[in-house]
């Protein structure tokens, strides 16, 4: 079924697209969509603002290199945020209170005051605010999503999520030794891509939260985002634990996202190698008790092919178009995000704690509600 399907019939959105690097992946898709177009540009740097103006044929006169003159132009119905998230809370709210719709780039803020701050804009403004967590839109979850409600792993009872990703690259710029903003980030924070699915698919929310890991063997000159590994673990409403690992140094390729998730009937899990460059599928293992004798390999599909060739154009298969498709149809609708404003809290603010925690030795903290 259309993900926009039920709601009333699209009508073209105007937006303005901020930040022109993993923006361009969000600029692509909506440039083919004919039911998006881009009307405005924003880069804080001249030349990658210019490079984009370019590919996207935009007028001088759309293109913005101060945040603050882009929403006093307008021109546009919703912002598309995707600069570092240190600017996130203050570009959503005052996109929000400015009379535009905003989607976001993960993570919605770097600390739980700015999430605070994007939640209070979005409640009293009324608009729509969605993060644009693209994992819970792989194809793979809409199929672990039908294996969980229709009970046959009965209920979740523990989850794991770990994110392993080394981009020292983009932690220290190699030609001048300076850190990056990613530098700035405890490898924990960036945890919507872990819990985002995990939390999706079981309805849940995080109440506790604990993280350990400071070791900088790795990369010593790569600020707090250097630290070799950290791990958290979580505790939900519903009384799931949740474990996640996460570096973004520990050399490991390729690259994982792993998610696991035991219920009282079985479990089911993404294999530890990740996609092959190229194949559409993500591999993984099934027990579902009673249906066989032994832990079966199954794999599921990365691409949706019932979406416009197009669809792949933002990378990440088709998920990155699924999460368009997402806002568009908040849009249509009028209506909240099914990722809106409070899950978007529900699935950064456990990884600040964890951080916190992590810097207090390892305590058990609450984790504050939206
Ligand atoms: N969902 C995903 O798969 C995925 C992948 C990569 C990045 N991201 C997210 O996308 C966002 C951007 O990441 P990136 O890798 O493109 O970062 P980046 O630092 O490579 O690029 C950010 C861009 O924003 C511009 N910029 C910086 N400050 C700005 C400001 N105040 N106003 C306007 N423009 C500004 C920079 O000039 C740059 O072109 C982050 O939130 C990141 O977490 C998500």
């Amino acid at each position: 079924m259309p993900v926009n399907a039920g709601s009333r019939p699209s009508r073209v959105w105007r937006v303005a697209l901020v930040g022109a690097r993993r923006g361009s992946s969000y600029g692509n898709l909506t440039h083919a969509d004919p039911r998006f177009e881009i009307t405005a540009l924003c880069d804080a740097n001249h030349d990658s603002l210019a490079a984009y103006q370019r590919a996207l044929g935009l007028d001088d006169s759309r293109c913005f290199t101060e945040y603050d003159a882009l929403l006093a132009a307008g021109g546009f119905d919703a912002t598309i945020v995707c600069t570092p998230i240190p600017y996130h809370a203050e570009q959503s709210a005052s996109a929000m209170d400015a009379g535009f719709h905003v989607m976001s780039e993960v993570t919605a803020a770097n600390t739980v005051d700015g999430c605070a701050k994007i939640v209070e804009a979005a409640r009293r403004t009324g608009k729509t605010y969605m993060l644009a967590e693209n994992t819970c839109h792989r194809p793979l979850f809409a199929e672990w999503r039908r294996l969980l409600d229709s009970g046959r792993l009965g209920e979740p009872i523990y989850a794991e999520a770990d994110y392993i990703h080394p981009i020292p690259q983009l932690l220290v710029d190699a030609d001048t030794g300076q850190q990056m903003w990613r530098a700035e980030r405890p490898p924990i924070h960036y945890c919507s891509h872990s819990l985002g699915p995990i939390l999706m698919l079981t309805g849940d929310r995080i109440v506790r939260a604990m993280g350990i890991g400071a070791g900088t063997r790795i990369l010593p000159e790569g600020g707090v985002g250097g630290v070799d590994v950290q791990l958290g673990v979580f505790e939900t409403a519903k009384g799931v634990i949740i474990k996640m690992t996460r570096t973004q140094v520990a050399p490991r390729h390729r690259p994982i996202h792993y998610y696991h998730i035991q219920g009282t009937k079985g479990f089911v899990e993404t294999d530890r190698l990740g996609p092959e460059p190229g194949s559409p599928v993500q591999r993984g293992l099934l027990y579902v008790e009673g249906e066989a004798e032994h832990t079966q390999q199954v794999e599921w599909p990365e691409v949706d092919t019932t979406y416009p060739d197009y669809a792949t154009k933002g990378g990440h298969g088709t998920s990155d178009y699924h999460t368009l498709l997402r806002f568009l149809s908040a849009l249509d609708a009028g209506g909240k995000a099914e990722i809106d404003e409070t899950r978007a809290w529900d699935m950064t603010v456990p990884g600040l704690i964890a951080a916190e925690s992590a810097q207090n030795g390892g305590a058990w903290m609450d984790v504050p509600q939206a």
